[in-house]
């Protein structure tokens, strides 16, 4: 198991001790994957059954330790009390496309829901684990955030020459391909360098470890950021949508470190402005 902090209140115990046992499960199912990539068939129905299994036995766990806690789950959707106060949010495999390619780096991410009013909730805590690094990244409102028992901070750095940024690309079947070309347009002339690596959960706390600036993607679902954003938040970190809103549960997220998350919301907003005068019902 990945050695997480001694300062584990109990919820993040259970979840941390979830998200272990499912990673474990995946990481060897991942072995096989490697395999199965020369077969003719291709390793895809392997891959949609251990991402099954992942939320399966989170769920069991979860459920054994919070039985009044509901669900959100990428697979089977809402699940439990509809009048719940406390909900996981989780991606049983976020990153299924590098999965399946035999690409290491894809997590599970599970966050914590709370109810504060009968229309509001708020983000209160979440872990991301990927496996085959070993690296659980996990936060609590208040509390802090962590990779493993280290604390982590977003990074320090002001100038737009010097930064990383991450996204996501649209791919098939997906909108906002436009929107997506006019920002990288307007961003790749300012910046050191963009990167797409494939798993939206883990982009966020590779910005709250200060390994990027900063990190955009539009259209993501619930599953894909409820951990992240706690975890980004109490490293310090600045989340929003692209106006400058609360991006939960949106999914439009514009993050980075607090110096340059202004301009990177700026560019991203410009962008999109753009691509809808340009053709306003384009894809
Ligand atoms: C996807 C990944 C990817 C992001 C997509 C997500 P999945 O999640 O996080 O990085 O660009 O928008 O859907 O399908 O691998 O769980
Ligand atoms: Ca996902
Ligand atoms: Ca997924």
């Amino acid at each position: 198991m990945a050695p997480v902090s001694p300062r584990l209140t109990p919820a993040m115990q259970v979840l941390t001790a979830a998200v272990t046992k499912a990673g474990k499960r995946l990481l060897r199912d991942f072995g096989e994957v490697e395999q199965l990539q020369v077969s003719v068939k291709g390793p895809g129905d392997f891959v949609s059954q251990a991402d099954l299994r992942s939320e399966e036995t989170l769920r069991q766990e979860l459920t054994r330790a919070r039985p009044n806690f509901a669900f959100l789950m990428e697979e089977s959707g809402v699940s439990g009390a509809e009048d719940w106060e406390w909900r996981w949010v989780i991606d049983p495999l976020d990153g299924t496309t590098n999965f399946l390619h035999g690409i290491p780096h894809w997590a599970i991410s599970a966050g914590v829901e709370r109810r504060i009013s009968p229309e509001k909730t708020e983000l209160v805590a979440g872990c991301v684990y990927n496996p085959a690094s070993d690296e659980m990244f996990w936060a609590e409102k208040g509390v802090g955030a962590f990779l493993n028992d280290r604390r982590l901070r977003v990074s320090g750095r002001r100038d737009m020459l010097q930064a990383v940024f991450a996204t996501g690309i649209p791919f098939a079947g997906v909108p906002r391909k436009a929107e997506f070309s006019a920002i990288l347009n307007r961003i790749m002339p300012q910046v050191a360098g963009v990167r797409r690596f494939g798993a939206a959960a883990l982009d966020l706390c590779w910005t709250a470890a200060g390994r990027y600036e900063g990190y955009w993607e539009i259209g993501l679902k619930p599953w894909d950021c409820a951990a992240g954003i706690v975890i980004l938040r109490e490293a310090g970190g600045v989340v929003t949508d692209p106006d400058g809103e609360d991006p939960w549960p949106s999914g439009n997220i514009v993050a980075g470190n607090p110096n340059l998350h202004p301009k990177l919301r700026e560019i991203v907003a410009e962008g999109i402005a753009a691509a809808r005068t340009a053709a306003p019902r384009a894809g």
